[in-house]
């Protein structure tokens, strides 16, 4: 058997990669002690995790996300939660992204990229992407642009509290102050809209209604608190790392940059190859075999979506990072099917899916349209972070600035 690092050491944090490869070969199947977990690697296991929700149920978010989000969609099963995915759904999609969602991504990005367009050097990470996504979200809710500050701090703090696998008491105990901030913040607006519905997200959820089926205001105030770790974190490391990748490969850079139809192939080989979601835990149900064993009914599991993404098995070449590749079906606007992982699959898969291609694709373009020759500072090195989620510190380029 091969040794590898724990997952929450500091060399597994330094480079997981090593690690998984480890595991999917000789120890597909580990119990882990300090999460309590079993941990699958394999791109057949995890699949058969996310697809298979009668064995592996996500009874497990009531203790990881309940305390601070609330009940959400992602603990609902069966018809439940086809009801509410029917409830939120067109919102993301269609003619709603379509007319009303697409004007408020790209007036945001712009907002941010006017910022520093004139200044020749930016660190992507932290002037654009972490601010790109909550940002829209808030817009999209149709909150007070005075309150995003307050939004992006709960965002702080909600993220903090999902990756917390080491469980830091005070991190849960500011998660836990933040679903009561959020509520007592949340629930006066949305009586308010309810009163006076208009053109926004707060307002189509409001309006929903499937076979008689309407959400209450808890319900609507547990599902905005899941887009801002949901909606937030994940586009925030999207776009980070679609540039990490790209300016660590010039050849794809500037095939990128001279057609633009490729930013698709781009985002689903950056999701493939760099997830910003790594982990993802589900609960069996039942006893269940998967490669190396079998798992105990009611034990909580690990899926290694980072490890999956990169299973020889599954991809020709897996640690390279290449947008040509022809193992990996791209998302396209009709589907959003992909045939990674980063979104997982069956009925959990990603409802934002399409939105965070739309975002991905605007800020791509709108970044390479402002500053076509961007290339990493001189020296700089492009360091991941994080073990639950993960994506690059620092993006810092330097690039001609705008007259
Ligand atoms: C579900 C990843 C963007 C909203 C999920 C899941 C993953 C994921 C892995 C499945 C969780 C599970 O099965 O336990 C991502 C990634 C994104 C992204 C990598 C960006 C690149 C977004 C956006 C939104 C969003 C922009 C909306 C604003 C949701 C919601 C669910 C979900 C509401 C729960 C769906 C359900 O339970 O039926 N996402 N997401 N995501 N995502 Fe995303």
């Amino acid at each position: 058997t091969q040794q590898f690092p724990d997952i929450l050491s500091p060399e597994f944090a330094a480079d997981p990669y090593s690690a998984y490869r480890a595991m999917r070969e000789s120890a597909p199947l580990i119990w882990h002690e300090a999460t309590r977990s079993y941990i699958v690697s394999r791109y057949e296991d995890v699949e058969r995790a996310f697809k298979d929700g009668t064995s592996f149920t996500t009874d497990n978010y009531e203790w990881q996300i309940e305390p601070v989000h609330g009940k959400t969609i992602l603990q609902l099963s069966g018809r439940e939660h086809a009801v509410r995915r029917a409830l939120v759904a067109p919102a993301f999609r269609g003619s709603d992204l379509q007319n009303k969602f697409l004007p408020v991504i790209e007036r945001n990005s712009r907002e941010l990229i006017d910022a520093f367009r004139h200044t020749g050097r930016v660190d992507l990470v932290d002037a654009y992407a972490t601010r790109f996504p909550v940002n829209v979200i808030a817009d999209m809710l149709g909150l007070d642009k005075a309150d995003h500050p307050r939004f992006h701090r709960w965002y702080t703090s909600v993220i903090a509290f999902l990756g917390n696998l080491s469980g830091d008491p005070e991190v849960i105990a500011d998660g836990e102050r933040t679903r009561v901030e959020f509520a007592e913040y949340m629930i006066p607006i949305i009586r308010q809209r309810r009163e006076n519905l208009g053109d926004d997200l707060l307002s189509t959820l409001c309006a929903a209604e499937v076979d008689g089926v309407r959400m209450s205001d808890e319900d609507i105030k547990a599902f905005c608190s899941l887009l801002l770790a949901a909606g937030g974190e994940t586009t925030d490391k999207a776009i980070a790392a679609i540039f990490a990748n790209l300016l660590a490969h010039p050849e794809q850079f500037a095939a990128v940059r001279e057609d633009r139809s490729l930013v698709d192939r781009a985002f689903a080989e950056t999701l493939r190859y760099t997830p910003p979601v790594h982990m993802i835990m589900r609960q069996t149900a039942q006893d269940v075999e998967v490669s190396g064993g079998t798992i105990p009914a009611g034990a909580t599991v690990t899926c290694l979506i980072g490890a999956a993404n990169r299973d020889p098995g599954h991809y020709k070449e897996p640690d390279s990072f290449d947008i040509f590749r022809d193992d990996l079906t791209a998302t396209t606007a009709f589907s959003a099917a992909a045939d990674h992982l980063a979104f997982a699959l069956g009925r959990h898969f990603c409802v934002g899916a399409l939105l965070a291609k739309a975002e991905v694709e605007i800020g791509v373009n709108q970044l390479l349209d402002a500053m076509p020759d961007m290339r990493l500072a001189e020296g700089a090195e492009v360091v991941e972070q994080g073990v639950f989620t993960r994506g690059p510190k620092e993006v810092p380029v330097v690039f001609t600035p705008a007259a």
